[in-house]
């Protein structure tokens, strides 16, 4: 394994939030600056069912920053000697993952949205799929 990240790695960026005088909603944005890596991808789950799990596999490379765009998840992170859970809830509350880290997503509410920045475009051989072949790796 290239890097020896662990689950005390991981950490919430809070962006931005601009909430309205007048009661018109809030805007967040993502700047550069914010994002410990450059971001050459974003991606997001949507229409997941309330019993739904995403996630189960870890990354050789890859970072990322998770968002609850809408609704709220959760994840729990391992990296092969400990484990966390986290819950995400808020849009402009993100979740840094670095490399290396094993993620499962569960307990997704009705309608939310996970919203993904990447530090790399979709590449499979980037995967860990397999439990046993994450733990091996390290
Ligand atoms: P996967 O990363 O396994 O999703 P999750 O961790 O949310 O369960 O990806 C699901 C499928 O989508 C898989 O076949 C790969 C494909 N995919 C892309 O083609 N491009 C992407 O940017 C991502 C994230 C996935």
């Amino acid at each position: 394994m290239m890097n020896k990240y662990s689950i005390n790695d991981v950490r919430e960026i809070t962006i931005p939030k601009i909430v309205s005088p007048e009661n018109m909603g809030s805007l967040s944005f993502i700047e550069k600056d914010i994002i410990p890596f450059s971001i050459k991808r974003v991606y997001y789950l949507y229409d997941v069912p309330i019993n739904g799990e995403r996630g189960g596999h870890a990354h050789k490379n890859l970072s990322q920053v998770l968002f609850a765009l809408n609704g709220s998840f959760e994840i729990i992170i391992d990296d092969g000697n400990n484990k966390k859970t986290i819950f995400l809830n808020s849009p402009n509350i993100g979740l840094f993952i670095p490399s290396g880290i094993w993620r499962e997503m569960k307990k997704f509410s009705k309608n939310s949205i996970c919203m993904v920045v990447a530090s790399d475009i979709y590449k499979e051989s980037d995967y860990y799929r397999n439990y046993k072949d994450f733990i091996n790796s390290k």
